[in-house]
């Protein structure tokens, strides 16, 4: 560990039926001595509750406490995450493991972090057992308070489902065919505050017997089931795995994407990057190999979006298990002849480099809005298109802003936007009134606001918003939306722009009626021709534009070049393509993070002399030269 310079290490994730072998019997000597052990050899510690995986005496005494799918199966021990969130059983016995280990650490010298669970909701995000139908039940109560106010709200009349007595109501079973959508949405709502409620029943006993000791539990960056605005307002410490296929010739872009939303969700607080593989994972049909210098150049690349600390899972590839095939830090062969324990070591020196990154922030002047409920509503089934996805629309426009090196944050779309000069809006399918007027007034104000198709469409019952779509945005972007025209799958649409210049565009189309907005792109050649595909509306001191199709990327790339020149946009340097610029600034330094994600050698424009912190040599103005999938954190003004 000290070659690879590591000083945290998470410790204990799974190891329940080790800590207690049998119901209320501890065995902490082994742990004792590994912690002792680290912090001898002046390693800390992240220590789990480990309460992620329950030990097998638990569910078979208790089998009521293992988690239903939505089609009545009950899973069983055997794997891990394998209990009801809504369980007494589970959750007694969990605070009663956590109880014993914060008494037995909270004053360890090793321990820097508690680490609840693991992965909220990775493999159960949801339990549909009679316990969950009864807590989810209550939580309907405090939500509606009256059961007439429940039928309205999912709109019961439709197909005969009025409930007359509370205890009617059920989780979003297996049915015949759709569940009633209100009903599914409240659900999801129901199943990620169940967990938080797991995860808040941890922290409470750990800030109370060990104050001050920093909270996390590691996120898994756009995962659906889990609201993680809401969790994060919960954590100390925001922390994420980041498992990008390096297959995918986007990963690079898809892990910037995490690490601003991990930004994000910690309001621009520094995150950790808490699991990340050296190489390989086993988990994917082919698991290809990390190529050389990728795994450092992620590293960098959540330091670059504000991570203040890269670890990995694992340390040591494990012998037996499911996981045996996962790359480690320390593979089963000999260290020294790998490839990459090299470059964890290497990485390792680095970073033991890096101190005045720490503490530094990231400012964006660009917003990107994502919400999860409007992500669960627009991908509830039954709807004009299945295929519109969330994350694609977030990524439609994502791609755009790293490309082009402007800094995005996401935000929620009621948070407090007047510090962005340019807010993106994908697909907010499921908006509040009070999100509506919050980008209404954005605009007023003097913002500039891009809209997709299909925004403002329901409100958070998920009904229809009426008078005409999208209701809450018609004055605002200038315009009605007549009707949709969903394309078919490999089907695409011809765009005219106002200068001439064609593109393609697919998934979506829409008739509109413009009512002062005016026409940057037209659809041509197909039913919509000669109408609206793109437009532009000056409303208060801002502008607002709209688009009522998916763009091929190169036209969506030539809409938000537009829109952020409108804003005052700009790119943090101008780079080479394939090169990410972004700096992180504190009261007392500047770090322009370099990141050459092309595997040729590249040249890029400095004007601020400095110091690359990477390997203390001396950075001049002019150009400086990154080598294939290279880095420079480049310490400016030094
Ligand atoms: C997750 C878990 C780890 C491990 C890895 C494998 O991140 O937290 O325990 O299973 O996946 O990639």
């Amino acid at each position: 560990m000290r070659e690879a310079g590591v000083n945290l290490v998470s410790l204990g994730i799974f190891a329940w039926s080790r800590l207690e072998p049998e119901a209320a019997r501890y065995e902490f000597d082994w742990l004792d001595r590994i912690m002792d052990m680290l912090h001898a050899g002046g390693v800390r510690v992240d220590l789990a509750t480990a309460t992620a995986s329950p030990p097998p005496w638990l569910s078979h005494k208790h089998p009521e406490m293992l988690p239903v799918l939505a089609d009545g199966v009950r899973l069983s021990h055997g794997a891990r995450q394998h209990y009801c969130p809504s369980s007494p059983v589970y959750r007694f016995a969990a605070q009663h493991l956590v109880q014993q280990l914060a008494k037995r650490y909270a004053k360890h010298p090793a321990l820097a972090m508690w680490h609840v669970g693991n992965e909220f909701g990775c493999h159960v995000p949801a339990c549909y057992c009679d316990v969950s139908a009864l807590a989810f039940r209550r939580w309907l109560e405090q939500r509606y308070g009256e059961l007439e106010d429940l039928n309205r709200a999912w709109g019961t009349d439709f197909w005969s489902q009025r409930y007359s007595d509370w205890d009617e109501i059920l989780p979003p079973r297996r049915t015949p065919t759709w569940p009633n959508p209100s009903q599914q949405l409240d659900f999801m709502r129901f199943s990620s505050d169940a967990l938080l409620e797991c995860y808040e029943l941890e922290r409470g006993i750990l800030m109370e017997r060990s104050p001050g000791v920093p909270i996390t539990t590691n996120f898994m960056r756009f995962f659906k089931p889990l609201d993680y605005w809401k969790w994060a307002e919960r954590e100390d410490v925001v922390s994420d795995d980041v498992y990008q296929d390096p297959s995918d010739p986007e990963a690079g872009m898809r892990a910037a994407m995490a690490g601003d939303l991990m930004r994000s969700l910690g309001r621009g607080r520094p995150w950790i990057l808490m699991e990340q593989t050296s190489n390989r994972v086993n988990w994917r049909d082919v698991n290809v190999a990390k190529a050389p210098g990728q795994m450092r150049l992620w590293s960098y690349q959540a330091l670059a979006r504000g991570a203040d600390g890269v670890m990995f899972f694992q340390w040591r590839q494990s012998r037996a298990g499911a996981e045996k095939f996962h790359s480690a830090m320390v593979p089963h062969g000999r260290p020294e002849q790998s490839p990459t324990w090299h470059e964890v070591v290497k990485l390792g020196r680095e970073l033991g480099r890096m101190d005045p990154v720490c503490g530094t922030r990231v400012s964006a002047d660009v917003a990107i809005l994502h919400d999860w409920e409007s992500w669960w509503a627009l991908e509830l089934p039954s709807k004009p298109s299945t295929r519109i996805h969330h994350v694609d629309q977030l990524e439609s426009y994502y791609r755009h802003v790293f490309e082009a090196n402007l800094v995005a944050d996401f935000a929620r779309p009621p948070d407090d936007l007047s510090s962005y000069s340019l807010v993106l809006a994908p697909s907010v399918y499921l908006v509040s009134d009070e999100a509506a007027a919050n980008l209404v007034a954005f605009v007023e104000a003097g913002g500039t606001l891009v809209m997709s198709f299909f925004s403002g469409i329901v409100d958070p019952f998920e009904h229809i918003r009426l008078g005409g779509y999208p209701e809450p945005f018609r004055s605002l972007l200038g315009l009605e939306v007549v009707d949709w025209f969903p394309l078919s799958d490999g089907e695409h649409v011809k765009l005219k722009f106002a200068d001439g210049a064609h593109a393609e565009a697919d998934l979506w189309s829409e008739l509109i009626a413009p009512s002062g907005a005016e026409v940057l792109a037209q659809f041509s050649g197909s039913t919509l021709d000669g109408h609206p595909a793109v437009t532009s509306h000056k409303f208060g001191q801002g502008r607002a534009i709209y688009i009522a199709t998916r763009p091929e990327p190169a036209a969506m790339g030539r809409i938000l070049r537009a829109a952020a020149n409108q804003a005052g946009v700009k790119p943090v340097i101008e780079a080479p393509a394939g090169v990410s610029a972004v700096r992180r600034s504190g009261p007392r330094s500047s770090l322009l993070f370099l990141l050459n994600h092309r595997d040729v050698p590249v040249d890029v424009p400095i004007a601020d002399p400095g110091v690359n912190l990477v390997d203390g040599s001396e950075v001049h103005r002019g150009l400086i030269r990154l080598g294939p999938r290279g880095v420079a954190v480049v310490q400016e003004g030094w």
